[in-house]
């Protein structure tokens, strides 16, 4: 199937959709044929996003919606009002809302630390766990569920001792979801992206950014769109045989 039309009749579920690399799913989704559920903490995001989505092929309807992902009432409410709107759950999901808190293991704060494994981890198993319920409950034959880590999970980064545990830690989640929702369908990746233009590193000093820029083998930062362009691959049935996997999207840094 052309890419154009890969998504087309499925319904999604973007966390972190108002900004950066969430918002950027959305688009590719939407332009793949896909009705975007667009979730956000951030109502004013989530809207702007939804107003540029793509809405002409068949049978496309997009929403947005407020959701904190860190607290299961709100992804409690959310699954249903998407049920109560569509009929069905969202059988793509990507995990793509996130925070930083970053501070030196020295100073680092308790609230630093839970706040960012609530959003990134917690967050992330919350709404696994909704969409994999939803899924389950209504005998869908497929899902396909994307979470965005960080290459940071993996070889940890100065300052950012909460963020890396996080992202460490939505790969043990994502592995371990794998294993138990193989048997009804439901496929469960992991994207890890390097450094990425977002509002998220606009906050990052630009000495640290020519820093790291020099690290990448590429020899530049990555764009929202390339580390949507892979959601979209593992959302598709392109990626029907991968689950368990995380693909890095880094343009080389840290590689091996
Ligand atoms: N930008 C990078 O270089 C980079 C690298 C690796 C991983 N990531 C990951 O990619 C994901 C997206 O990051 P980004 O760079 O696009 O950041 P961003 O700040 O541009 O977007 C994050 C979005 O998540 C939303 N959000 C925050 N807390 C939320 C909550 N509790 N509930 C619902 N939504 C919430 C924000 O409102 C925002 O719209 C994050 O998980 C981030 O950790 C980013």
């Amino acid at each position: 199937m052309a890419a154009a039309t890969r998504l087309i009749s499925r319904l999604t579920l973007v966390t972190g959709g108002g900004s950066g690399i969430g918002r950027a799913v959305c688009q590719r989704l939407a332009s793949e044929g896909a009705s975007v559920v667009v979730a956000d903490i951030s109502e004013e995001s989530a809207n702007e996003t939804l107003g540029i989505l793509r809405s002409d092929l068949k049978g496309q309807g997009h929403m947005a919606a407020v959701v904190d992902v860190s607290s299961k009432e709100s992804i409690t409410k959310l699954v249903t009002n998407i049920q109560t709107r569509y009929f069905q759950p969202p059988s793509v999901c990507v995990n793509a809302a996130g925070i930083t808190q970053d501070d030196f293991l020295l100073s680092m704060t308790e609230e630093q630390f839970d706040r960012v494994i609530q959003v990134n981890l917690k967050g992330s198993f919350l709404v696994t766990q909704a969409v994999a319920q939803a899924l389950v409950a209504c005998g869908a034959p497929k899902g396909s569920i994307v979470t965005v880590g960080s290459i940071v999970g993996k070889v940890g980064n100065i300052g950012q001792v909460n963020y890396a545990a996080s992202k460490a830690g939505v790969e043990g989640l994502t592995r371990t979801a794998a294993k138990e929702l193989s048997r009804f369908g439901i496929r469960c990746n992991c994207v890890l992206p390097g450094f990425i233009s977002t509002p998220m590193t606009d906050k990052v000093p630009e000495k640290v950014i020519t820093k790291m820029k020099s690290l990448v083998p590429m020899g530049r930062m990555g764009e929202s769109a390339e580390v949507a362009d892979v959601c979209a691959f593992l959302a598709s049935d392109d990626s029907r045989y991968i689950t368990g996997a995380s693909i890095e999207v880094t343009g080389g840094l840290f590689m091996g």
